[in-house]
């Protein structure tokens, strides 16, 4: 059926509107920009003194999966994209060797600034910067989060728990499938878990792709 016979079958069942996707998909770029515009001048925690930039994230804003980590390191802050450093090029090479590739997917921290020697965000500057990762879950709408060690955990869910524990489980999290696995950094300080960690980044894309 040509373009024109279908729009008139469309008709005659009673639609007047269709919504061309990339129409969302422009108005989600939109929604994202204003969150980075946003991030860019944030005060609301003391991780802004230290920032070269803050990163938002970056992928396929249609993804169905969104993977979160932590906070932006060292190469990130510099270069303003998230798990670019060491860490970064594992989850990539975890990602690809899934037979997927980094932009199939959107990348994403619980902070978007870079804590001093790279601690662990404080639990108020989690909170602090949770707002911004909330709008971005809604804007993307991804039907998978996969989470990426205890503070992704931990931001989420606002309870502390052991990773070890909760690996390889799939929780809930408003309404989306949410896949529990390690951070990549914790992967590269133990290569023992570089298999499981593999095959944990294939169920989770898995479960977002294959319906
Ligand atoms: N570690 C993270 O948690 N996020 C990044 O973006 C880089 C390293």
């Amino acid at each position: 059926m040509n373009l024109k016979d279908f729009l008139t079958v469309m008709k005659e069942l009673g639609f007047d509107e269709i919504i061309i996707d990339n129409n969302t998909l422009n108005q989600k770029v939109k929604l994202l920009e204003e969150i980075n515009k946003e991030i860019q001048v944030c005060t609301k925690c003391d991780l802004h003194k230290n920032r070269t930039q803050a990163v938002l994230g970056e992928g396929n804003p249609n993804s169905p999966i969104m993977f979160i980590g932590e906070a932006p390191g060292e190469e990130e802050d510099k270069q303003g994209r998230p798990f670019v450093g060491r860490a970064g090029q594992l989850l990539t090479k975890a990602i690809e060797s899934a037979g997927y590739k980094r932009n199939d997917v959107y990348i994403a921290n619980i902070n978007k600034c870079r804590p001093p020697n790279n601690r662990t965000p404080t639990i108020e500057e989690q909170e602090a910067c949770f707002p911004y990762l909330k709008r971005q879950i809604e804007i993307i709408n991804p039907s998978v989060l996969c989470l990426l060690g205890a503070t992704a955990y931990r931001g989420i869910f606002k309870k502390e728990t052991k990773i070890t524990k909760e690996r390889g489980n799939v929780l809930e999290y408003d309404g989306k499938k949410v896949y529990v696995t390690y951070h990549p950094a914790y992967v590269l300080r133990n290569l023992k878990e570089e298999p499981t960690f593999f095959e944990d980044i294939k169920k989770a894309l898995e479960l977002a792709f294959k319906k």
